[in-house]
């Protein structure tokens, strides 16, 4: 069997479009190179002085672990050198991670969230890099980039994926032509491609979500929840119940076998409800992907890639997979807030 490299599938599936440029493809190239780093690290997380914590919180309040570490500085330190950014942002910083001075510039934005499903770091179960990249609006391209130039409504991205460090190591992306999956063939040292133009099946028959918070659901959510388990729904029995914890593996599983991945709002302290999951560099990029894969991505309601995120590390509650359960959700939700409303 022929073996392509994501290189060689840019190139040869993507002459006419602008992603095919040299400068995308150094991007896409740094990026993998990364992955590639990060993932050496992760197989050997047991050997090396790399499990635990760093003693330090981030900018979300979550105490850092050392892989975390690792793969923010891995995926900065290659990426502000690449000569094709403008302007980063990660989820472990609090700012937007300008690349200036004597550092060659280019015109895309890069959004990552550098180690994905953090409490499953040291346990030896699947987690992941998850990338979101746009390119700077035209008419402003001089400086560095202000923060509303990186805040681009989420359907504006050019391409999305994620790394999953898991029983192999994979690379899914798209460019907004399909959704595509590479498996890192160590021997060779490449990421070969093992899943060409990946669909999500329309029904899933899986659903993901950290149920223990079911006492900090509104109403709304409890009933779209309760659908999965009961025995009236579009399957007619229960769905299985699957949660790992890392948002690329449980969004990788749903992408292959069909389902749904669920982290709605919750009810805080002072009474509010809100996400966890961050807009920018892990709903937006999913959204994309599972787009593109056939699939659906919603806060419950609305569409994600409508949004334009009106901060870096802005929270939504999110609802992802096969598109029949996400459409599912999303009337149920719709119902029964109007219920609520009219007081039936
Ligand atoms: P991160 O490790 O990047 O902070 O992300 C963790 C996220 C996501 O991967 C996962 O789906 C979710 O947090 C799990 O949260 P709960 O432990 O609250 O279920
Ligand atoms: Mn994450
Ligand atoms: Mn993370």
């Amino acid at each position: 069997m022929r073996q392509v490299t994501v290189t060689e599938h840019l190139l040869l599936h993507q002459k006419k479009t602008p992603m095919a440029t040299g400068r995308f493809t150094s991007l896409l190239n740094e990026l993998i190179l990364s992955a590639k780093l990060i993932s050496r690290e992760v197989t050997k997380a047991g050997l090396v002085d790399v499990l635990g914590f760093t003693g330090e919180t981030n900018v979300q309040g979550e105490k850092v672990r050392k892989l975390d570490e690792f793969a923010n500085n891995v995926l900065i330190h290659r990426l502000r050198r690449s000569g094709v950014l403008c302007a980063m942002a990660s989820e472990e910083n609090g700012d937007l991670i300008q690349v200036s001075g004597d550092l060659p510039q280019g015109d895309y934005i890069l959004i990552f969230d550098p180690l994905d499903g953090s409490s499953n770091i040291d346990v030896n179960v699947s987690i992941g890099t998850i990338f979101s990249i746009y390119r700077r609006p035209l008419h402003k391209a001089s400086g560095s980039p202000s923060l509303d130039e990186v805040l681009q409504r989420c359907d504006k991205q050019v391409a999305a994926g994620y790394f999953i460090y898991g029983s192999s190591t994979m690379m899914v992306y798209t460019t907004g032509n399909g959704v595509h999956g590479f498996t890192l063939d160590p021997s060779v040292g490449e990421f070969l491609l093992s899943h060409p133009d990946m669909k999500i099946p329309e029904q899933g028959r899986i659903y993901s979500v950290n149920e223990s918070y079911w006492n900090y659901w509104d109403q709304a959510t409890k009933d779209a929840i309760a659908y999965f388990k009961s025995t009236e729904n579009a399957l007619g029995k229960p769905y299985s119940s699957r949660y790992i914890g890392s948002l690329v593996a449980d969004f990788h599983r749903n992408l292959l076998y069909g389902g749904i991945f669920m982290y709605p709002a919750k009810r805080k302290p002072d009474g509010t409800y809100a996400g966890k999951l961050r807009l920018t560099c892990e709903a937006a990029p999913m959204a994309f992907i599972v787009e593109q894969a056939g699939g659906m991505a919603t806060d419950g309601v609305n569409r994600i890639l409508d949004y334009t995120p009106t901060e870096l590390h802005q929270r939504v509650p999110f609802f992802v997979g096969s598109p029949n359960d996400v459409r599912t959700v999303r009337e149920i939700m719709l119902r029964s807030t109007s219920d609520a409303v009219s007081g039936d």
